[in-house]
């Protein structure tokens, strides 16, 4: 869910437009001027549409002007519109306005042209926003912020090691295999190997059959994986990752024998997504070599690298960290500990209030169309069906306070999601794309009036303030404490690891736009009727009050 350049569909090429193509190769846009009337007219046309004369000749122009009018691709992959631009020569030109928040579109917004790759063939042009192009000129600056890795710290690794041949372990060590590396998988039964290795095999047989690899290339990754029941066999590992189930007890002990096996300087890292990474390191006679590494779901596709550390954790482990994320082609942010640590921190706060406003009023496709308009690949409830996300929540709620009545019920009904034809949405055989239910919405309508909550008609707006600004808030209390290093980590997280549109900066460059004053009196109208975590991060008021903003914050 990083954010790939969109494509656009190949263009028609018309003989004697060579000119108009080689020049969007090489980033300028043409336009033919007349030379019998003196007028300029955009590409196809041949004849000046003004005079009808045949002599005309190729100019270039600035790409540069502002939107005379436009409309909105409905539930495109990406937000895009169709528009007529008027160029800052004059000249009117039919394109399309991608890579920017078309919803926030208006007639004269400044654009300017920027040149897309299409399927098979020279890129077109499309026009972008200048608001867009700030977002991505600060999301380069933020990535810059978190400082070259030099090549040859990531050739050092060599040999990694796997613990637990699970979900996670399995998708670790097909990216370390992509990578180029040796990596050994360790699980407690051959069993458990059997099944990790079947799952890392079938992966890589549709690579292949997708032409990602060949199978010349298969083969000779598969003959660098080793696997072993002992975990005196991590000895020659260079890096080792444990992914074991989610148990404070169980990765003490996996840490104990790591110590006791691991050579010396050996980086040692834990996938944990919820528990204390200085406990665990704190069992081993090194935990200045231990840190986390949070992958994300699936670890061999998935861009983003959370790399926890603790308090003993050393700089050196932590550099360590990031080349073997620069080596892995993953972005590392490096957080503290903290409850979720950055990314899901924000989502389940995000998440939270989604399951609120059902109960209040809404439906699953309000919220979600209103999070993808926001410019968000998925909505949280399509997310969900798609991730297992009911499955998850009901184990996890299961015989505790948090259990929830709704998700009791999808789950009964076997609504886990996509891979059941049926969660939050509906979908048809072989399909993706989520059909509202009304199975779904009576279950819903249910869950109110077992809550004794009078359902009321829920704006957008109001979806967005109490989804988006929960998120910010929670942001800003990571600042606050010191967990992230710099506001632009967040966004970048939010960037690689859910997809957040680098036209938008992230949710930090979002506050900045929104203003932390705004922001903050809204927060207090929210808080009086909806509870704690609406109640205004201390740094968000003191932003308020200044007029800073989150991105301009000393590191
Ligand atoms: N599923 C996710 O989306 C996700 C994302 C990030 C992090 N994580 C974390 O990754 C870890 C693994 O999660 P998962 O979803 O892959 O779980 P999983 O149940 O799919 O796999 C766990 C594996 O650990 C093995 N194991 C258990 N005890 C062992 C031992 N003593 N020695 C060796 N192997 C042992 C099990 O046999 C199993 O194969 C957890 O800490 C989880 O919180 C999960
Ligand atoms: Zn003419």
């Amino acid at each position: 869910m990083s954010n790939p350049k969109q494509m656009l569909p190949a263009p028609i090429l018309f003989s004697g437009d060579e000119p108009f193509w080689e020049a969007t190769r090489t980033g300028r846009l043409l336009v033919k001027k007349c030379n019998h009337c003196g007028e300029s007219h955009y590409y196809p046309r041949v004849h000046c549409p003004f005079c009808g004369s045949g002599d005309t000749v190729w100019q270039e122009v600035s790409g540069k002007g502002t939107v005379y009018s436009y409309s909105i691709v409905a539930r495109s992959r990406r937000p895009l519109a169709p528009a007529i631009i008027e160029l800052d020569e004059g000249v009117r030109i039919s394109s399309v306005i991608a890579d920017a928040d078309v919803y926030a579109l208006k007639i004269g917004d400044t654009v300017q042209v920027q040149f897309m790759p299409t399927h098979e063939g020279p890129p077109a042009p499309a026009f972008t926003t200048i608001a867009a192009e700030a977002a991505r000129a600060y999301s380069r600056q933020a990535l810059m912020a978190l400082g070259e890795i030099h090549a040859s710290a990531s050739a050092a690794f060599q040999r990694a090691a796997v613990i637990g041949a699970g979900n996670m372990g399995t998708g670790i060590t097909l990216s370390l295999l992509a990578a180029g590396l040796e990596v050994l998988l360790i699980d407690s039964t051959q069993g458990s190997l059997d099944k990790g290795v079947e799952r890392i095999t079938e992966s890589l047989t549709q690579d292949t059959s997708k032409g990602r690899i060949n199978v010349t290339h298969k083969a000779e990754l598969l003959g660098k994986l080793r696997t072993s029941t002992a975990m005196r066999d991590v000895a020659d590992a260079d890096v080792i990752i444990e992914a074991v189930w989610e148990q404070m007890a169980l990765k003490k002990e996996i840490f104990v024998a790591l110590d006791k096996h691991a050579k010396p300087g050996a980086l040692l890292a834990t996938n944990t997504s919820t528990l204390d990474v200085g406990q665990i390191a704190s069992v081993t006679r090194r935990p200045e070599s231990v840190v986390g590494l949070h992958f994300f779901n699936p670890a061999q596709v998935m861009k983003l690298l959370e790399v926890i550390r603790s308090t003993s954790t050393s700089a050196a482990a932590l550099g360590a960290a990031k080349a073997l994320a620069k080596r892995l082609g993953k972005t590392a942010i490096v957080v503290g500990i903290c409850d979720g640590f950055v990314g899901n921190r924000l989502m389940i706060a995000r998440e939270r209030q989604a399951s609120r406003l059902l109960l209040e009023g809404a439906l699953p496709q309000q919220i979600d169309r209103v999070l993808r308009e926001f410019g968000l690949p998925m909505g949280t409830f399509e997310l969900q069906d798609m991730a297992g996300g009911i499955e998850l929540s009901y184990r996890a709620r299961k015989g505790t306070p948090t259990a929830d009545w709704l998700i009791e019920r999808l789950f009964e009904l076997g609504r886990i999601g996509q891979r059941a034809g049926k969660g939050y949405y509906r979908y048809e055989v072989g399909k993706r794309a989520p059909i509202a239910d009304p199975e779904v919405a009576s279950l819903i309508y249910e869950a109110s009036a077992l809550a004794g909550i009078a359902r009321r008609h829920i704006s957008d707006q109001e979806i967005h303030d109490r989804l988006i600004l929960p998120m910010i808030n929670e942001g800003a209390k990571l600042i606050e404490d010191g967990i992230v290093d710099r506001a632009s980590d967040i966004d970048l997280v939010w960037q690689f690891g859910y997809g957040w549109p680098n036209w938008k900066g992230g949710p930090m460059y979002y506050a900045d736009n929104l203003g932390a004053a705004a922001i903050t009196k809204r927060l207090i109208e929210l808080h009086s009727k909806h509870g704690e975590v609406f109640r205004p991060a201390a740094l968000l008021t003191r932003l308020a009050e200044t007029g800073q903003r989150f991105t301009a914050l000393p590191a």
